[in-house]
Formats: structure tokens, sequence, C-alpha cells
């Protein structure tokens, strides 16, 4: 474990080095909120955060990113993230396609703010998994390749997680980012089986709130609703044909291995019926007890 204080003063250090305008793409995240802190800290008004309104965040994200960083930048951009999207059914694929995107405004951005540094919030896993070729972050060397930076800085790319969360107590930032569950670059897209459209976001929007609401408590690593495909049901006497959701909820320390929760069946229970009565199109729950591995903890 690093030790918190000695890590916080080597990075303000670091990023003091900094001359001029720094982009800093934040998600809500631990991660990339300690990163705007420290820079915050650093540079002051030199910092250019920005964040980008995919379409495939959580519900609130958007109101609440603006509440928590008053001076971030907010990029429209969930009909550019649509188009790019459709059509598009491989994971891989999808994952290049999304961080194509992202990586293109956030250049437009840079271009237009005449930004000459980048602060991306990569921790270690992103790197070994990344490098590994395990799947592509659109974070670890995306902009690099389109933009000229003096330099890029990459504050947390020695931390695990949870030493994130311990520099984010430390440096004050609320509860309720430092114990924030990851959620994936790409978003609700690779908890998507098979293209991403708008009514399948929607969907998965709406199951994720009730899983989240549901089974925070039971303190998990990570937990979401994914839409696999479509199965039949009877709703009001009528045959349908809608969503089949999966719950995830698993245990982990570093997202590099993770178990699936024992949650107790009345549990479970009670969000098969709310998803199924709440959201109208959803006719089938399960739940997912994979481990990884051999499964992955998103779905794509
Ligand atoms: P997997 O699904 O590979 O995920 O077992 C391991 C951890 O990484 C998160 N994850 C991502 N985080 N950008 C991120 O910043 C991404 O593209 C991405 N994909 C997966 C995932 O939520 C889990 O915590």
């Amino acid at each position: 474990m690093v030790n918190v204080d000695k890590f916080i003063e080597k990075s303000i250090k670091e990023l003091k080095q900094i001359d001029g305008k720094a982009l800093l793409a934040l998600s809500g995240g631990v991660d990339s909120s300690v990163c705007y802190v420290l820079a915050k800290k650093a540079i002051g008004e030199l910092l250019v955060p920005v964040y980008l309104d995919t379409g495939l965040m959580r519900e609130g994200e958007t109101e609440r990113i603006k509440q928590l960083f008053p001076d971030v930048i907010v990029i429209e951009a969930e009909e550019r993230f649509m188009s790019s999207l459709k059509g598009v059914e491989d994971p891989e694929e999808k994952r290049k396609v999304f961080g194509e995107t992202y990586i293109r405004l956030l250049e437009d951005v840079a271009r237009k703010e005449k930004v000459e540094y980048l602060i991306q919030g990569t921790i270690y896993p992103d790197f070994i998994e990344s490098i590994g070729g395990i799947k592509s972050h659109h974070n670890v060397r995306g902009l690099p390749d389109v933009y000229e930076f003096k330099k890029i800085i990459e504050p947390l790319r020695e931390l695990y997680k949870d030493e994130v969360r311990e520099v984010a107590r430390a440096i004050g930032l609320p509860e309720e980012i430092s114990e924030r569950m990851p959620f994936p670059g790409p978003g609700l897209a690779v908890r998507i089986l098979g293209e991403v459209t708008k009514e399948k976001v929607e969907v998965v929007r709406k199951a994720t709130k009730i899983v989240e609401e549901e089974i925070i408590k039971y303190q998990p690593w990570q937990t979401y609703a994914a839409l696999l495909g479509k199965g039949t049901g009877v709703k009001g006497d009528v045959r349908v044909y809608g969503w089949i959701i999966a719950i995830r909820a698993v245990e982990s320390r570093d997202g590099m291995t993770a178990k699936a929760m024992e949650l107790p069946y009345d549990v479970l229970f009670k969000i098969q019926s709310r998803l199924t009565s709440e959201i109208p199109e959803v006719t089938r729950v399960v739940y997912d007890l994979t481990p990884k591995p051999p499964a992955t903890i998103e779905f794509e």
C-alpha cells in the first residue's frame, strides 16, 4: 500500500510542472475526480475539465457532475455516440468505436481551448489489461495518437483502485465519490449485448437504477444490470416478447479477479419483481453466478 500523504505531495509536485492549460476528461468516478482535485490544487485555473455526455451514463449523471464540479465543460454528444455505434455488434469493435468517438470529441476541445497537456486518470490495472490485450481502454494510449500534447501526465498510474480510494478520502472527496463503484468507460454500451439502441439504453438504465438501489447496501465491488436479448413472457394475459435482464453483483479487490455475491434469494426475487413490474418491456430476469475468470465483470 502506498503512503498516501507522500503520494499526494509527490503528485502535486509533478502536476505543478505544468506551465500551460491541461485537459482532464472527468467521468465522475473516483479516478478522474482524484485527478481533478490534485490538479486543481496544483495548477488552478489552467485546468480544463471536460465531461462528455455520451448518452450512455447512468441516470442523473450529467446533473450530478455539474453539481460536483461547477467549472466542468459539458459536451452533449449522445447523437454522435449513437450514430457511431449504429450496427456495431462485436464487443471489441464497440469499445474501439466508442474510444475513437470519445477521443475525436476531446480532440476538438483540446484544439479549441489550445491545451498543451493532458491529465489522465489511468490506474495500474488499466495498463495491465490494455497492454496484455485483455480489452481496449479508451483512456490508455488514445488521444496521443491524434493530438500533439507537450506531455501526458498520469498521476494514478501506479495505484490500484483501493489505493485511489484512500487518496480520495485523504483529499476530502465526499463518500459518494471515494466509495463509488467502478463504471466502465464505454458506459452502458458494454452492458447491452449486440447493437446499442436508444430503446435498449433506456431499459438498461432503468434496470441499473433498480439493481443499485436494492444491492448497494450489501457493499458489492460492483453491481449493475445488463441487457442480454429477448425472450417470451406473459403480461396481463398477453404473450409478449421482451427483454432479458441479467443482474450482476460481484466482490473483488482490484477488478482483476471477482466472485459473484451470495445474495439472499428474497433480495434477488424482489429485484426480479421490481424489474418486471416497473419496466414493462422486461419479461425475464437472471442472476449471473460466474466468477472472473472465466467471465469478466462486465458483459463485453
Ligand atoms: P472486466 O469486465 O474486464 O472489468 O472484468 C474489470 C474492471 O474494469 C472496469 N472496466 C473499465 N474501466 N474503462 C474503465 O475505466 C473501460 O473501458 C472499462 N471496461 C471495464 C469494469 O467495470 C471492472 O470494474
